[in-house]
């Protein structure tokens, strides 16, 4: 998986996703990052991204023409092997919407989940863009964005924070990420059910034991035991998600 973030502020995205997992499927060559300033695209002589809104209103809105070419460069990188700089782009490459997914972070967009990112996570290369200030011109949008995402509803001051959750979740998704001690098999959201308690040793601590079952050796009452605590968090904790759950799982 290859991951293309546009974005004002670089930097952010490359130290959130250089760490921990994201960090070594990057070292290992699974996964890659390319954090692209659009700032460098600019035509202007003062190196400025953003105007004031037609219509007048708070804020300003970042203009189209450096989005734009950032997004050429980025097309032309993912089919030539090279990032052109703003004077390198060739004017004769007309990037084809439909060949790469170009997901726009924004709180107007469709809620992230666990089923979008396994979707997301089957492309061989992604486009994300951030925006900043009030937001970026409708009409390179328009060009550019096959997908709309948010995640959550409330409301953050840029889409980089955003950008990272996705690429985050997206990345335990594609093969050979995950270990094997980690496998996403069997937790929260796999089945649509929230994850069972976990304990680790002491068997005591602070006068509290571990449950007895998960002592007993029995894996079949184990694994009983473990399905039923699911169901019961999920059901008072997410009741959105347990009235989804098929009534047959329900005990
Ligand atoms: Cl994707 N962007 C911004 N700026 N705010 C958000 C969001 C995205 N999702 C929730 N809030």
């Amino acid at each position: 998986m290859n991951f293309y973030v546009m974005t004002l502020f670089p930097e952010m995205v490359e130290h959130g996703l250089s760490t921990s997992i994201t960090g070594r499927a990057m070292e290992k060559g699974i996964i890659s990052l390319d954090a692209v300033n659009i700032r460098d695209y600019t035509k202007d002589r003062h190196r400025k991204v953003d105007d004031y809104t037609y219509g007048g209103g708070a804020g300003m809105l970042m203009t189209p023409q450096p989005v734009y070419d950032c997004y050429r460069a980025v097309t032309q990188k993912i089919k030539t092997g090279k990032m052109p700089e703003l004077s390198e782009l060739d004017d004769d490459m007309i990037p084809d919407k439909k060949s790469v997914r170009c997901v726009y972070l924004t709180p107007q967009g469709e809620v992230f989940n666990q089923a979008k990112a396994k979707e997301l996570a089957a492309e061989e290369s992604l486009i994300l863009l951030c925006g900043h200030y009030e937001g970026i011109d409708e009409r390179v949008l328009e060009e550019i964005v096959t997908d709309n995402i948010s995640i959550g509803d409330y409301v953050l001051t840029g889409g980089e924070l955003a950008a990272m959750v996705v690429c985050d979740a997206v990345s335990r998704m594609v093969p050979g990420v995950l270990t094997n001690e980690m496998s996403g098999v069997g937790e929260s959201f796999e089945g649509g059910l929230l994850e069972y308690p976990q304990y680790t040793r002491p068997e005591i601590w602070m006068g509290k034991s571990v449950p007895p079952i998960l002592i007993s050796g029995d894996h079949a009452k184990v694994d009983k035991w473990r399905y039923e605590q699911s169901l019961e968090r999920t059901r008072q904790r997410r009741p959105d998600l347990y009235e989804k759950v098929d009534s047959s799982k329900k005990i």
